[in-house]
């Protein structure tokens, strides 16, 4: 008996892959501190429990497949309030950003076609795309350059006749890039000049920081034919167990293929869909609070890492990751050796070896992500214990 090899393909998470290594680092008696994975320590609004708490129907039904209309309406207002009108024709509500992910290169992708993305992206696109059939072709970005891809010749130098999409996660995982307005509008034009979708993956939506306005392919109407804007609780409500995300697309004809994915997966958690209903309808000073203290611990996780001579990394302007290039040749090994053979004080630290988030061989091998998801006081000693540890490491 064979599997596929669609499935051979596939790699394991580089997120998790060193977790073994850390839970040995754990028995030993080590405290360490977690910055390479993106679940935020923030606590889920109330609304969430309290809506499921006074949901009274008898029997928990199946859901439309579309998603439960108190749910659409209630994204269709949180999208009012930045001026983008959508309908409910134009929502599907998935399993996380992750299944409108899977749903969409399902719809898009015959086997051998291609989709851009800026490298370093999230990693779990090679699943998405390659459950698709299809295939990844990165646009190589820099740590010198703050990570930033939207030059018309770069996205050009990549397409090719089996070119269907350009992905655009903004702002970014785990770069921490946002795209400005007009460099989505650079991005509109390309893609209509070359007839590709974009794929919006804008999960990180308002974790926008600094003086940057929250922005959205969905502003602009004049590639709304060829816009896919993903989306979801996870990150944006710190609800990532909830498993609620979202398809979102003026394209009817996308829309109604699409919806026979949908069918033939039922529906979402009815319960779940109840929560993330209440969620939406959190006013705006709900963000506000968020944004303030995720770019808090950016401006300390950014001071602590400028400690450390020879790294390279642009403060990044959203979402809640940085990369950054250390001085070591090679990230993965630091990483064991900070697991296995480092300690301050009982204490060491993990974050995620960014070679798991390029598609071209060789390259990420001297970087590392960071997810700023613990407070302040923590990320602050997690930062000066990398630090410690290139010292010991370097020295050996
Ligand atoms: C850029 C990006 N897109 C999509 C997802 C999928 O998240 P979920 O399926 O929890 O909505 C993630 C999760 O980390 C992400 O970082």
């Amino acid at each position: 008996m064979k599997l596929s090899e669609k499935v051979g393909a596939m790699q394991f998470s580089p997120i998790r892959k060193f977790n073994p290594i850390a839970q040995k680092a754990k028995d030993a008696g080590k405290k360490v501190y977690h910055l390479n994975i993106g679940q935020p320590d923030v606590e889920t609004p109330d609304v969430f429990m309290d809506a499921i708490r006074t949901y009274e129907n008898k029997v928990i039904a199946y859901a439309e497949s579309g998603g439960l209309p108190i749910l659409q309406e209630s994204v269709i207002d949180y999208f009012k309030q930045y001026d983008i009108n959508f309908e409910k024709k134009d929502i599907i509500v998935t399993a996380g950003g992750s299944e409108a992910l899977t749903m969409t290169f399902i719809s898009l992708l015959n086997p051998g076609d291609e989709v851009l993305i800026a490298e370093p992206f999230y990693t779990n696109y090679h699943t998405f795309a390659t459950t698709a059939g299809g295939k990844v072709v990165p646009i190589t970005t820099k740590a010198e350059e703050g990570y930033h891809y939207a030059k018309r010749e770069q996205i050009e130098a990549k397409i090719t006749d089996r070119t269907k999409a350009i992905v655009c996660i903004t702002p970014g995982n785990p770069t921490g890039t946002v795209l400005t307005l007009d460099e989505m509008k650079l991005i509109g034009e390309i893609a209509k000049e070359h007839d590709l979708w974009i794929i919006a993956d804008e999960v990180y939506r308002e974790f926008a920081y600094d003086d940057r306005k929250v922005t959205s392919f969905a502003m602009l109407p004049e590639y709304a034919d060829r816009v896919i804007v993903i989306d979801s609780v996870s990150k944006r409500f710190s609800a990532c167990g909830a498993r609620i995300g979202l398809l979102i697309s003026k394209n009817e004809e996308f829309m109604s293929n699409v919806m026979k994915v949908a069918q033939g997966r039922l529906c979402v958690s009815t319960v779940d869909q109840v929560g993330a209903a209440a969620l939406f309808k959190l006013p705006m000073s709900y963000y506000d609070e968020v944004k303030a203290e995720y770019c808090g611990r950016r401006d300390v996780v950014y001071e602590e890492l400028m400690k450390i001579p020879g790294v390279v990394c642009q403060k990044p302007g959203g979402a809640f990751y940085m990369t950054a290039k250390l001085p070591v040749d090679n990230v993965e090994d630091f990483l064991i050796f900070l697991l296995s053979e480092f300690d301050d004080n009982g204490e060491t630290v993990m974050f995620a070896p960014a070679e798991g988030f390029y598609a071209t061989p060789g390259l990420g091998k001297d970087e590392m992500r960071i997810a700023y998801v613990l407070n302040q006081a923590d990320m602050r000693r997690g930062v000066e214990l990398i630090r410690l540890g290139i010292e010991a490491y370097n020295k050996r």
